[in-house]
């Protein structure tokens, strides 16, 4: 592996670019996969820099960028314009774009012409889309666009008004079974990868074990042949009580608190900025720009 200095910082390793082909030669080698959510480019650069197999632009940027109670008002707009810019950001990952609710839940071909604008505009490297079986037609479309799908099924958000709340999924034997009809379905229609939310481990360890496509859990146990989490929850920066499957592996939110006290405090106090954090006059400005204020001070005196 070679180096490379970004800017200032400290030299970072160049990996080999991630594809959907590397993922799949992942599970067949039981290698476990890496994925976490971004939407910024600071963030996405340290996720890329840390060696993460995949970026997904999660439609959670609904809630924890934008504020919105749940993920159905984010729009395509607003999923194009930071899918941009975690393209700039991203040397090595897969960058997967989240179709937004209401992006292809209508014609097909309509579903199929946004998918094509998160490639072609934001420069997305796949798409992913929640549902089962009824979204076959769709997946085989996108396909045949030449863009990879990532499919998503179980505790689907975008479905929270249909599921009555944010419920674990697959608890009993007719569900367990809607979920593995729906697991086949979508890797015989060709899904990349099929992230598999809010499950008992035990039938996502089963979906795991039928079905050829990489399944990425989150909330769905250590059998999957992947793992995915929100950056956001990762990195403590939510303001509600984490779900039971995510880990904290730092508190970004006492930092920033605790940076912009200090900040106000400084300020406050006229310790910042100081003469270090000043810029200053060149010698040969400083003599003539010294006399200029001596003869105006003169100037002012005498009147
Ligand atoms: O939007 C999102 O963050 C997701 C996940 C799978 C985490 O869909």
């Amino acid at each position: 592996m070679s180096l490379v200095s970004f800017g200032e910082g400290q030299p970072v390793p160049i990996r080999p670019k991630v594809t959907t082909l590397k993922i799949h030669e992942k599970k067949l080698r039981r290698e476990p996969i890496t994925c976490l959510t971004a939407y910024d480019y600071a963030t996405s650069r340290l996720v890329d820099e840390a060696g993460i197999d995949m970026i997904l632009v999660g439609d959670s940027l609904a809630q924890v960028v934008l504020g919105y109670d749940n993920t159905m008002p984010v729009t395509m707009e607003e999923m194009l314009h930071h899918t941009r810019a975690v393209r700039r950001a991203v040397k090595s990952a897969l960058v997967i774009a989240d179709m937004p609710f209401g992006s292809y839940h209508g014609e097909t071909a309509e579903g199929v012409r946004n998918a094509v604008r998160f490639v072609k505009e934001a420069g997305a490297e796949a798409v992913k889309l929640e549902g089962g079986a009824q979204r076959v037609e769709l997946i085989k479309r996108v396909l045949d666009a030449e863009i990879p799908v990532m499919g998503h099924i179980g505790l689907t958000p975008q479905s929270v008004h249909k599921m009555g709340g944010y419920k674990v999924q697959g608890k009993d034997l007719g569900g367990i079974e809607r979920l593995v009809k729906d697991a086949i379905a979508l890797d015989r229609a060709g899904v990349f990868a099929l992230v598999l939310e809010g499950l008992p481990r035990e039938v996502a360890a089963m979906i795991t074990h039928e079905v050829s496509t990489p399944t990425i859990g989150i909330g769905a146990g250590p059998e999957c042949d992947g793992q995915v989490l929100v950056f956001h929850d990762i990195v403590s920066l939510t303001f509600a009580p984490p779900a039971k499957f995510v880990r904290r592996y730092a508190d970004a939110s006492s930092l920033i608190s605790n940076a912009v006290h200090q900040f106000i405090s400084d300020v406050e106090s006229g310790s910042y900025p100081s003469d270090e954090e000043s810029y200053h006059l060149p010698k040969e400005t400083k003599a003539e720009f010294e006399a200029i204020m001596r003869r105006k001070q003169l100037k002012a005196y005498s009147h």
